[in-house]
């Protein structure tokens, strides 16, 4: 298990019946795009949205965008058509929403292999994200983030998981505290991504921002948006902020300074091997780059 070849902060789903909202979408700085069978389509536009997919994925997507395609789920009865239609080449991962079990994804492999065969692309190469979207899947979250090489994060869905439970979402979000500290959980332990979930109201900036930044607290790296609007806070969210990455220099540098082992003491406070390993994360991330601006 490993997260992918990518640091991936921001997922923007697109719906996969647009045509006009795909070939402008590698313009706004999301880190992936999601192109979404699944539930941002309508039933009688699905079959259309494969062929949709397909021609795009084919013709190439401007801005060479990191491609992730959402599939319908397993019990769908549309995955099997989804995966003959829709996949090409230049899907970098399948989401499979409404992951309830490990043996979902291991099934998922085994028709991806096929198709990687047949597109003659490297066997493998072929990144699963499944999204944990329901009581069955929070129970089963760590079973299904070790279940497969393939898995390269898991994502959390608060909609689906509220609608599941059948209790309502607030804004407080009392309802997601324990399923969405558990599968960043399950996905650290697994060594993979923690992919957090959509903030549907699109135009509230600083719910977006509030939202992000609880994510990050419970060990999210990304967060899937709907928006090209939500690129820039979600990645604003997820950057230290500078005192955090002075701080960070200083203890690096201090633990470097007294020999790379033992406590030292920096801003008064004890620093031993914990606090040091996240001084040096904080650093890695700082030093990607910066909130993207809109690509040409
Ligand atoms: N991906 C790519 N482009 C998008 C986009 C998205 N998710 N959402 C909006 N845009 C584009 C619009 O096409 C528009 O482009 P244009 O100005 O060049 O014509 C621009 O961004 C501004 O859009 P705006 O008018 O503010 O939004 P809207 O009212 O057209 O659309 C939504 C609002 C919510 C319908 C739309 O954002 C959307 O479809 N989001 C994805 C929903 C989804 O996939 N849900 C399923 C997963 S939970
Ligand atoms: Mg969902």
């Amino acid at each position: 298990m490993s997260s992918g070849p990518w640091v991936l902060r921001s997922l923007l789903f697109v719906p996969g019946n647009r045509p006009d909202m795909i070939a402008k979408a590698g313009r706004y700085g999301a880190d992936a795009l999601i192109l979404d069978l699944e539930d941002g389509v309508a039933p009688e536009e699905k079959a259309r949205a494969c062929q949709v997919v397909a021609g795009a994925l084919e013709a190439g997507i401007p801005g060479s965008p990191i491609v992730f395609l959402r599939v319908n789920g397993s019990g769908s009865g549309l995955l099997a058509r989804d995966l003959r239609e829709a996949f090409r080449p230049g899907t970098a991962a399948l989401c499979l929403p409404k992951c309830e079990t490990p043996e979902e994804v291991v099934m998922l492999d085994a028709s991806l292999r096929a198709l990687e065969f047949q597109h003659r692309l490297p066997g493998g190469g072929t990144r699963i994200l499944p999204m944990v979207e329901g009581a069955r899947g929070v129970v089963q979250a760590a079973a299904i983030a070790a279940s497969h090489a393939r898995v390269c994060g898991l994502a959390f869905g608060a909609e689906d998981y509220t609608a599941d439970l059948g209790v309502r979402r607030t804004r407080q979000g009392a309802e997601i505290a324990y399923p969405r500290a558990a599968v960043s959980v399950a996905a650290h332990a697994a060594g993979v991504d923690a992919v957090d979930g959509i903030y549907a109201d699109f135009r509230d900036t600083d719910g977006l921002r509030a939202d992000t930044g609880a994510a990050r607290a419970l060990g999210y790296t990304g967060k899937m948006l709907i928006h090209p609007a939500q690129v820039g806070p979600v990645h604003a969210a997820f950057a230290p902020e500078a005192a955090e990455v002075e701080q960070a220099r200083r203890i690096v540098a201090a633990f470097e300074a007294a020999g790379g082992s033992g406590i030292v003491v920096v801003d008064g406070a004890m620093v031993d091997r914990p606090v040091v390993l996240r001084a040096q994360r904080t650093l890695a991330i700082a030093s990607r780059p910066a909130v993207d601006r809109e690509r040409d």
